[in-house]
């Protein structure tokens, strides 16, 4: 089927997401949603954080997007059942992929998980996990200054390390033998965890899990694109979007020359008075 996905991050960290999908996906076009100006979400509430993804997904669904992708692991803790409930289209979020993967992969059946404050706090990874493979533990880390050091571009920098070594210590007492990266931008520190956890634990990335997820969910649907060629990406923002540009590249492994600016307040506005008026 020739329409687009839709997909929405809290701003930067959801083009780790989308440069998973375009390696299991190149023939599909993507349409994404950074909501820069209300970032980050990882530090809010679980009523703001599932009005913020109410919201970035109906801006999305104006595209006639076929499938709705939450890149955002705080949105996908709090949102997907709520969302799933709201479209009739397929939703897909971080946290199932990541855990079935974790699942799939643990030895010792301990498994840790590191993600926002409020990634973390929702246990949204530790009931997935539990419904999947009761028996397991699951020990979760907040990790809250990783998202400041990854935008700031300190990936191999002590600072980040000896921060890393602060967040990472509680799992490695706790004797984990996988490490699910439960937040968009830690997959761009992939390298640096490796250098302070050593080579014994298993990383699982939840957006390359999540791309293999879409791929199959839109293979069972029919809802792959089958027609040549495929129109270009679209990426939208809700705030200048220069920094979007600069971080963005680093995060996607390839320079993002057009992303649009969206009025998201004048959005909200036509949004509210249209539902009044229902
Ligand atoms: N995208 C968020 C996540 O994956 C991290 C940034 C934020 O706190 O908004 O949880």
């Amino acid at each position: 089927m020739n329409k687009p996905i839709g997909i929405f991050d809290s701003g930067i960290g959801g083009l780790t997401v989308v440069k998973q999908l375009r390696r299991f996906l190149p023939e599909e076009q993507l349409i994404y949603f950074g909501d820069t100006a209300r970032i980050p979400y990882g530090t809010r509430s679980r009523k703001l954080v599932q009005q913020y993804a109410k919201e970035d997904a109906r801006f999305l669904l104006q595209f006639d997007i076929k499938m709705l992708v939450v890149a955002c692991n705080t949105a996908s803790s709090y949102a997907i059942p709520l969302l799933k409930d709201m479209l009739d289209i397929p939703v897909v979020g971080v946290v199932a992929p990541g855990a079935r993967a974790a699942v799939d992969i643990t030895q010792n059946r301990r498994i840790g998980v590191i993600g926002t404050t409020a990634t973390i706090n929702s246990e949204a990874y530790v009931q997935e996990i539990s419904h999947l493979m009761p028996e397991a533990r699951v020990f979760g880390q907040p990790c809250p200054l990783l998202v400041s050091l990854v935008e700031e571009g300190w990936i191999n920098d002590q600072v980040t390390v000896l921060t890393l070594q602060k967040y990472l210590q509680p799992l490695l007492k706790e004797e984990v033998d996988t490490l699910i990266l439960g937040c968009t931008h830690y997959p761009v520190l992939e390298e640096t965890i490796r250098r302070v956890i050593g080579t014994g634990i298993r990383l699982i990335d939840s957006g390359k899990e999540t791309a293999r997820v879409v791929r199959k969910v839109l293979e069972e649907k029919h809802l792959l694109n089958r027609s040549r060629g495929r129109a270009e990406d679209r990426f939208y923002v809700s705030d200048s979007p220069d920094k979007f540009k600069k971080v963005g590249s680093r995060f996607l492994g390839q320079t993002l020359d057009k992303v649009e600016t969206v009025d998201f307040e004048a959005f909200l506005v036509g949004l509210n008075a249209a539902q009044f008026s229902e």
